[in-house]
């Protein structure tokens, strides 16, 4: 068997889908290991529970540094100490320079909870809500300097209800997060995959209907 990929999972806050990467790392056959959790704010909740389940962790302030740039060196000194071969975003809310993105191209992802190209940045599910789409959903992609730009690996379907507010429509798509973030990240760190211009070719035995994954609700 080929050596699994070391990943750093980067958060901000809660971390519930750090947390189902972690959950699905356990499996044996998974093809990638969580070798630390890394948060801008120490004070995260979701840093606390990597802590518990014994994985390292580290709060990297962002307000401690002068710049950007000073920021994004230390993070990629520790990411580069713990031989990390792919870093996924996890609900980590600082917007990466494209020194530090093009370090980290085609070895970095993100989820973001819309369909994308559409709805791109924050108060997703506000503006969804408000556009008044029946289908949402989320998405996983390799991480470009643009916000929420990118060859996409992973995406799922989910359906808009009459009277959905946002933290309604927040949580069912959250959970075909849950799902289809590890899934993306087996499919990323197996190799089976192929970055032909923006697109993602899925090659090899993996299912090549996971990219128009519908998660039962
Ligand atoms: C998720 O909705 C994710 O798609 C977005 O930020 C949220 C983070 O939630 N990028 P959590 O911290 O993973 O619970």
């Amino acid at each position: 068997m080929t050596a699994k990929k070391r990943v750093a999972i980067l958060i901000s806050g809660r971390g519930s889908n750090m947390r189902s990467l972690v959950e699905a790392a356990r499996a044996p056959g998974y093809p990638a290991e969580i070798v630390i959790v890394v948060s801008n704010r120490p004070d995260a909740p979701g840093l606390a529970w990597a802590k518990e389940q014994g994985i390292p962790t580290l709060g990297l302030d962002h307000g401690h540094y002068e710049s950007r740039e000073h920021f994004e060196g230390q993070l990629h000194a520790v990411l580069t100490a713990s031989r990390v071969d792919i870093v996924a975003l996890a609900g980590f809310m600082r917007l990466l320079t494209p020194d530090f993105v093009g370090k980290w191209l085609n070895r970095m992802i993100n989820i973001h909870p819309s369909l994308l190209p559409a709805f791109k940045g924050l108060k997703t599910h506000e503006r969804v809500l408000a556009a008044g789409v029946r289908i949402a959903g989320c998405t996983v992609h390799l991480v470009r300097p643009a916000m929420d730009e990118g060859p996409i690996l992973a995406q799922a379907a989910v359906p808009v209800f009459d009277g959905d507010t946002p933290d309604m429509l927040a949580a069912r798509i959250l959970k075909a997060e849950h799902q289809i973030y590890p899934q993306a990240l087996a499919l990323f760190a197996s190799d089976q995959i192929k970055i032909d211009g923006e697109s993602i070719r899925i090659s090899g035995s993996i299912n090549q209907e996971l990219t128009l994954f519908s998660p039962p609700l």
